[in-house]
C-alpha cells in the first residue's frame, strides 16, 4: 500500500499521462470536482486489481510449473496436444488462431485443475449476502446474514471427484465443468460476481502452456 500510494503521488504531481493505464485513469477521475472516489478508496482499487488480475494467473501458474515437473504424464500429453496445433498449422510463422485455441482440450483441463489447486493453498474464501432466508442441510440462514463459500470444500468433494487431492486434469473429461457453468467447479466463484477475467486468465494460461511446452524442454 505504501508503495501504491507514492506512486500515486508522484504520477500526480507529474503533469504527463503516461500510458493511458489503469492508474492514470484513476488520478483523472480523482483529480474531478466530482469525482466518486477518495484517495483511499482508489488505493484499494488498485490493490485489489493488482491482487485479482495478477496474483491469481501467476501463482496458477507458478503452481503449475511444480505440477507439471511432478506429473510426466500431463507434461507429455499437453506436448503433444500443442505439438499436434503446430503440425497442423497451415502456416507456420502465424501465431495461435482463435481455432486452435478452442481446440485446446487438455489444456483447458490442465488450467482447471491449476485454478483449484491455487485455491487449496491460498484459502480463499468468498462472501455472499444471503438475501432471503434459506434452508441448506437442516440449517436455516437468516435474511441479510453473510455468507462464506468455501471452494475448497467444492473441489475436494470425494462424492464427486474420485481422490480428490490427486492431480488429476482428466476428471473433467467428461463432465460439463470444461464447458460450461457448475456447481462442482467454482475456481472463478459463481453467479452475478463471476470473475470479470476468466475468460482472459484461461487465454494468457492456454497461451503461456502453448509457448512453454513447445519452444522450451525441462
Ligand atoms: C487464475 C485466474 C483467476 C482466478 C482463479 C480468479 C478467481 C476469481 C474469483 C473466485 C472471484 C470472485 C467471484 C465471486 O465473488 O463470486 C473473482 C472476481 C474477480 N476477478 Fe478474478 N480470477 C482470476 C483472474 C482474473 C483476472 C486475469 C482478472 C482481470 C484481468 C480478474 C478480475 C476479477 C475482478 C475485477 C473480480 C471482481 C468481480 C466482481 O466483484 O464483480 N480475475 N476472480
Amino acid at each position: 500500500m505504501k508503495f501504491l500510494k507514492s506512486t500515486l503521488d508522484e504520477r500526480s504531481s507529474s503533469p504527463e499521462m503516461h500510458c493511458g493505464d489503469f492508474l492514470d485513469l484513476i488520478i483523472e477521475e480523482l483529480k474531478k470536482e466530482d469525482s466518486i472516489l477518495s484517495e483511499g478508496f482508489a488505493l484499494d482499487l488498485l490493490f485489489v486489481l493488482l491482487f485479482a488480475s495478477f496474483e491469481t494467473t501467476s501463482s496458477s501458474l507458478t503452481l503449475g510449473m511444480k505440477f507439471l515437473v511432478e506429473h510426466p504424464s500431463v507434461l507429455d500429453e499437453l506436448t503433444k496436444e500443442h505439438e499436434s496445433i503446430i503440425r497442423n498449422r497451415e502456416t507456420m510463422d502465424t501465431g495461435i488462431t482463435w481455432k486452435e485455441y478452442k481446440s485446446m482440450t487438455f489444456t483447458f483441463m490442465v488450467s482447471m485443475i491449476m485454478y483449484v489447486n491455487t485455491f487449496y493453498r491460498s484459502r480463499i474464501s468468498l462472501f455472499k449476502l444471503n438475501l432471503s432466508v434459506i434452508s441448506v442441510a437442516g440449517y436455516t440462514i437468516p435474511e441479510g446474514w453473510a455468507v462464506m463459500v468455501c471452494p475448497p470444500a467444492v473441489h475436494l468433494n470425494p462424492l464427486k471427484y474420485e481422490d480428490p487431492l490427486c492431480f488429476n486434469p482428466w476428471r473433467w473429461d467428461q463432465g460439463v465443468e470444461l464447458t460450461g457453468g457448475s456447481k462442482n467447479f467454482i475456481a472463478f466463484g459463481g453467479g452475478l460476481r463471476y470473475c470479470v477475467g476468466a475468460d482472459m486468465a484461461k487465454l494468457q494460461m492456454a497461451i503461456f502452456f502453448h509457448c512453454l511446452v513447445t519452444k522450451y524442454r525441462y
